[in-house]
């Protein structure tokens, strides 16, 4: 083994008794412990934020839901209908781990708008509503592959629960492409 190597391996884990001491120290604080070295209040702001979002794609799904009429109109309401619980539960995954983290899931809708990423549009009619639900979903999956890369190894947990909604999020923008395809609209 090289000595840099063997220096590595030596300094890998923090000594039991060290980490005995540590956890025991500022129990109140839960599941943060000392060795959490991400920046906790930036962590808790893109998590409100996300939330924000996904609480505005509820609100988008749902009015879509039950605005869609026409040909093809009930397996596109049942879509949104699909995606827009879905999306709660995002937004309930989220604001647990915002409380995990020791802080306040922000549930206002004061402001709520401005703090999303993506936008509440009403849209004009199925094509409209779709395009506007992809329009979300590619937002929502630039800011979660931007947030994913914040977190790195600083809060794999958070990064771990983003990845999982990335990974929903792309399945909902694949969705939408196949519903515009089928409506032979895109
Ligand atoms: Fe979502
Ligand atoms: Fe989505």
């Amino acid at each position: 083994m090289a000595k840099a190597d063997k220096k590595r391996k030596k300094s890998f884990l923090t000594d039991v008794q060290t980490l005995r001491k540590r956890a025991r120290a500022h129990i109140e604080r839960g599941a943060v412990t000392e060795g959490y070295s991400a920046d906790r209040e930036t962590v808790l702001k893109i998590l409100n934020e996300a939330l924000a979002t996904e609480i505005i794609c509820v609100l988008r799904y749902k009015r879509h839901h039950y605005m869609a009429t026409g040909l093809n109109a009930q397996s596109v309401a049942a879509e949104f209908l699909q995606h827009a619980n879905e999306e709660q539960g995002h937004a309930d995954q989220i604001a647990a781990r915002i409380v995990q983290l020791g802080g306040e899931p922000n549930f206002s809708p004061e402001g709520l708008a401005t703090r999303a990423h993506a936008e509440y549009v009403e849209g004009d009619g199925l094509v409209d509503m779709i395009k506007e639900d992809l329009v979300a979903e590619r937002i929502a999956i630039d800011s979660y592959r931007e947030m994913i890369a914040y977190c790195g190894n600083d809060d794999p947990t958070t990064r771990r629960m983003l990845e999982g909604i990335l990974a929903m999020e792309e399945e909902h923008a694949e969705d939408l492409v196949s519903l515009l395809e089928e409506l032979g609209a895109h």
